[in-house]
């Protein structure tokens, strides 16, 4: 009898020590990974550490800088190898779904399903938020890469309106150069000539073409006369740019066009937070609009934050409400330069290029025009991409035959497929 009394209070006392342990385990801290170290990435990035704090956790910040994420990505690798993964990671595209597969992510169902996810986040994002009915990550926001910002000030000078066709573009930045300004601000770094990559690939072939290439990966539409073109585009883009571009983070870039020493800076919507930092405002210190030949269309790209398989569920769970905050949701991307990932937000406070840019994808889904980005990641697995960058950067730095490097991109992609 005394026996069984003591066996069952030893059981009793080790179930008590596994609670007191798991509870001391989910400790209030949150684990983040991102890439956001730009002045107004950390500031948008803030909006999320202060709510997190009025809930109670403590923000355990990685930051590893590389727009794109590759370095970020190989931070992870690393981490995951010794066995300590961050609590949730920024993510996008098709990388959500492959760490979904090989079993790095965990989930936020429960999360999901009691606020109604499925019926707020449009289907392109859930396309890479949800993996096999499981929502591994929650999307923040929506970035577009098919823009031009514009110092309104050197145009006005030279009397410039936006392209209407890339050769006007092309004349455009003679007068700009002739004038003492460097028609195009940017940085040599793969992911950044990827991004001017982007535009030049629908602007050619428009966006069937750039889904038959850069979605689908036909290899006919990958080496023929039409991405030809759009390395053309690009090998001109290259004698736009100042011989000092090597390397050049791309927020020095975006400074060189509000310092009035650069006219224009292909890039993502993250361009216009830079400008919003600087003080400068839409339609009368700068200007947004389309790549030439893109007007309409809409190349996108959504932050998202995964969810790794960590002891932090509590912690994830107040993360992800806070990420899915209408509030949180609105004050992030105005100071991002993106537009929410959530439709019910409204948009009166966004300025005219976070308007525009809403009304443009709304259009773009309407039209069948809305592409995922080739350079972030929206258009093909991330083995693919990687190679198909390397592909796009070595051209831009070093040139050479357009018809070539329409070959050598249908070799790598299917190489890496
Ligand atoms: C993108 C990301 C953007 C921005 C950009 C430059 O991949 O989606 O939010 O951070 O890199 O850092």
């Amino acid at each position: 009898m005394m026996q069984k009394h003591h066996k069952r209070l030893a059981l009793f006392i080790s179930l008590a020590l596994a609670g007191l342990c798991q509870a001391q385990a989910q400790d209030k801290t949150i684990d983040v990974v991102h890439w956001w170290t730009s002045g107004s990435e950390g500031a948008a990035l803030k909006v999320l550490r202060d709510d997190m704090g009025k809930r109670g956790f403590q923000w355990k910040d990685g930051a590893v800088s590389g727009g794109g994420g590759e370095p970020a990505r190989a931070v992870l690798r690393t981490r995951l190898a010794a066995n300590n993964p961050p609590d949730v990671m920024q993510m996008i595209g098709f990388s959500i779904p492959a760490y979904a597969d090989d079993g790095t992510l965990g989930n936020v169902d429960a999360l999901a399903a009691e606020q109604g996810w499925d019926k707020v986040v449009p289907p392109q994002l859930q396309k890479f938020a949800k993996h096999k009915n499981h929502w591994n990550a929650v999307p923040l926001g929506v970035h577009r890469t098919n823009w031009i910002w514009a110092n309104k000030a050197i145009f006005d000078e030279l009397k410039l309106a936006p392209p209407k066709t890339f050769e006007e573009l092309v004349s455009m930045a003679d007068k700009i150069r002739k004038a003492g300004y460097i028609p195009l601000a940017h940085g040599g770094q793969a992911w950044q000539s990827a991004t001017l990559f982007d535009s030049a690939v629908l602007s050619v072939g428009g966006a069937k073409f750039y889904k038959e290439a850069l979605i689908d990966l036909d290899p006919k539409a990958l080496s023929g006369k039409t991405m030809e073109k759009a390395f053309e585009q690009l090998a001109q883009l290259r004698t736009m740019v100042d011989p000092a571009y090597p390397n050049r983070e791309w927020n020095f870039a975006t400074s060189m066009v509000y310092h009035k020493k650069a006219a224009m800076q292909i890039m993502g919507d993250w361009a216009k937070g830079e400008f919003e930092k600087a003080r400068m405002k839409p339609g009368t210190d700068y200007l947004c609009f389309q790549y030439p030949g893109t007007d309409g269309a809409f190349i996108f790209g959504a932050d998202q934050f995964g969810i790794l398989n960590t002891k932090q569920q509590a912690a994830q769970v107040a993360f992800a409400s806070a990420a899915m905050d209408k509030g949180v949701q609105e004050k992030f991307n105005i100071i991002k330069g993106s537009i929410p990932a959530r439709t019910d937000v409204p948009m009166d406070n966004f300025d005219s290029c976070g308007k525009k840019s809403m009304a443009d994808m709304k259009q773009a889904i309407k039209s069948n025009t809305m592409v995922g980005s080739f350079a972030h990641g929206h258009a093909m697995r991330d083995t693919a991409k990687v190679a198909a960058t390397e592909v796009v950067g070595k051209f831009f730095d070093k040139g050479g035959s357009p018809a070539e490097a329409a070959q050598q991109l249908a070799a790598a992609i299917a190489k890496a497929k």
